[in-house]
């Protein structure tokens, strides 16, 4: 598949089917992102794979309402960036590491594997944070999800190139 069509067939899914993404593949997904640039090719992306023990932690201080939507899916990833304290080299290495995030995402895609970026607020909390295992200093980005697709995503809608895209003179 060319990748504008992988680009466009990616989608954030919502339902997964039970059954987790096996670890060697997982790990192929995740060796992936180690083509994302950075600017001092330190590789600040994090990846930590939630076992069942971590999970049910993570279950534990999320709290009854949240705890049901970190069943979603059979596979959760915790992605961060490590950060230094220089701003400048921080904000890269956000960059950075959503780019390697984007490439997991594509990885994932390409071999028919759902996907869920997420963000909920209990990995932006010191409980939370905690239970996965994020250090101070690391910037939490994403909590992603995978397993095998369960329900299409609605058609979705995006402006065109000319509304974002400007050629100067
Ligand atoms: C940094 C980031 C955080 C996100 N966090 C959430 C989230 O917490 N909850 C959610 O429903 N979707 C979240 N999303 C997914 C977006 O809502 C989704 O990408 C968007 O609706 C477009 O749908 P598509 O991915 O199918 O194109 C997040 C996406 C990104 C890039």
């Amino acid at each position: 598949m060319k990748l504008d069509e992988l680009a466009g067939a990616r989608r954030t899914h919502k339902v997964f089917g039970p059954e987790p993404i096996p670890p060697e593949t997982l790990l192929e997904l995740l060796a992936v992102a180690r083509f994302a640039p950075t600017h001092h090719l330190n590789q600040p992306w994090r990846f930590r794979v939630l076992g069942p023990e971590t999970l049910a932690e993570l279950k534990r201080v999320a709290g009854e309402k949240e705890a049901q939507k970190l069943d979603r899916a059979p596979t959760l990833v915790v992605a961060s960036a490590v950060l230094t304290g220089d701003l400048v080299m921080d904000e890269e290495d956000v960059c950075a590491s959503a780019a390697a995030i984007m490439l997991v995402l594509l990885a994932a895609a390409e071999r028919d594997i759902a996907t869920y970026w997420r963000t909920p607020a209990v990995l932006r909390t010191r409980p939370g944070r905690e239970a996965v295992g994020l250090p101070p200093g690391e910037r939490f980005l994403g909590l992603l999800h995978f397993g095998p697709a369960a329900r299409e995503p609605s058609p979705r809608e995006r402006e065109p190139a000319e509304s974002y895209v400007e050629f100067l003179a």
